[in-house]
């Protein structure tokens, strides 16, 4: 039997462009994670890995503001996290209500109801915050085990108050599981104080990780769910018991840290400076500059004449902007324009701004007024682009 050819194309060197993550995500990494990132492997059961993954847990207590024991990091992109949140805390046939603000409350529900888990909505208009009281009627009414809420809806760019929801959910019996992927480290988030029982973020967004080690947090009442579960956990890669006790989070009973996986050293150490760049920062100092930088950016475009998908300022997330698009501009000639002239990356609409907007992120490293003038400029001169074509093809 003989060997095919080996493919040509791997014998291209590989060559990248320094592209500037100005879309809902993934966003630069900085400097410091991106030397981190070149440390050659170790084993996942080595003691230097296990120090990391032990600075990690500490980390994300402080980025969550908690003090779960079962707070760890998931070897897979946020899409797992959600999935691994909702199948660990709900069995078959147990009720999720869904908070449907836009595209995550879809993608959850879909995640949901593959398990088996039985989905009710709350319907809500996309990119307007809901009220406390139409949320306690909701809960009331489906009585649910668990609820699920985009405190960072990407899709339309809303930032969900949060406040509140853990106390509602509790009165009810139900658990309480929160998405704060485009918002941890840049809008005020309290898991224990707000009564969070399950919370995961990006850590490719404002940590400005690499993708793909998702952080996540499950309150003491999530751990007792867990723990009193009458079937197993649908996926063997995303079983808390199992993960919890490979990143020693059960103390006295967790036992020795048993082999479930082999989680990328890379991805450990890149998180890790991450979370110790927010540390050194200081969370407060982080969601101001990202609050800074969102002020900045949207008086810019107001003045501009530029509307937002998110009518009320103070529930526009502070990491992605939902920008309308202007007569007669259409946002892939826009986006490609901002990539193609300033190496810029802009975003389209998602699930109910599809067509509408398009979206801008400043977060992490690229929340700075530098970035602000980057991004007005390419947005400024790609809108006269396209309107200037769309004039002289007419
Ligand atoms: C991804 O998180 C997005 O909002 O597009």
């Amino acid at each position: 039997m003989s060997v095919t050819n080996a493919p040509k194309e791997l014998f291209k060197p590989l060559q990248l462009p320094l592209r500037i993550l100005t879309g809902p995500g993934p966003s630069n990494c900085s400097q410091r994670v991106l030397d981190a990132l070149k440390q050659q492997v170790l084993g996942h059961l080595h003691p230097e890995i296990l120090q990391l993954m032990d600075d990690i847990k500490a980390g994300l207590r402080y980025a969550f503001q908690t003090v779960n024991r079962l707070t760890l990091a998931v070897s897979a992109s946020a899409h797992v996290a959600m999935e691994a949140a909702i199948g660990n805390v709900l069995e078959r046939d147990e009720k999720l209500l869904v908070v449907k603000a836009g595209l995550w409350g879809e993608r959850a529900a879909d995640m949901a109801q593959r398990i088996g888990i039985h989905v009710d909505f709350f319907h809500v208009e996309p990119g307007v915050a809901f009220k406390l009281e139409d949320f306690e009627e909701a809960v009331k009414r489906h009585r649910p085990a668990a609820v699920f809420v985009a405190h960072s809806e990407s899709s339309t760019c809303l930032v969900q108050p949060v406040e509140g929801l853990g106390e509602i959910c509790h009165k009810y019996d139900a658990l309480l599981i929160v998405d704060t992927v485009a918002s941890l480290g840049a809008e005020p988030f309290f898991a224990d104080a707000w009564g969070v029982d399950v919370v995961y973020t990006g850590s490719q967004k404002v940590l400005g990780a690499p993708p793909g080690i998702t952080p996540m947090s499950f309150s003491p009442l999530a751990e007792k769910k867990i723990r009193s579960r009458k079937t197993p956990v649908h996926s063997f890669n995303w079983d808390m018991t199992w993960l919890g006790r490979y990143w020693n989070c059960f103390e006295a009973e967790n036992g020795p840290r048993p082999y479930h996986h082999t989680i990328s050293a890379t991805l450990v150490y890149g998180l890790r400076e991450a979370l110790a760049l927010l540390a050194e920062e200081g969370l407060e100092a982080s969601w101001a500059r990202h609050h800074a930088v969102k002020a900045k950016f949207h008086e810019a475009l107001a003045k501009r004449g530029y509307g937002f998908y998110v009518e009320q300022p103070r529930h526009r997330l502070a990491t992605v902007s939902s920008i309308l698009l202007p007569a007669g501009v259409d946002a892939p000639s826009l986006i490609a324009f901002a990539k193609d002239r300033y190496n810029v990356e802009i975003s389209g609409g998602l699930g109910p701004t599809a067509g509408k907007v398009v979206r801008i992120g400043l977060m992490g490293v690229n929340a700075t007024p530098g970035h602000v003038d980057l991004v007005l400029r390419a947005l400024e001169e790609g809108v006269k682009h396209v309107k200037d074509r769309t004039i002289s093809s007419a």
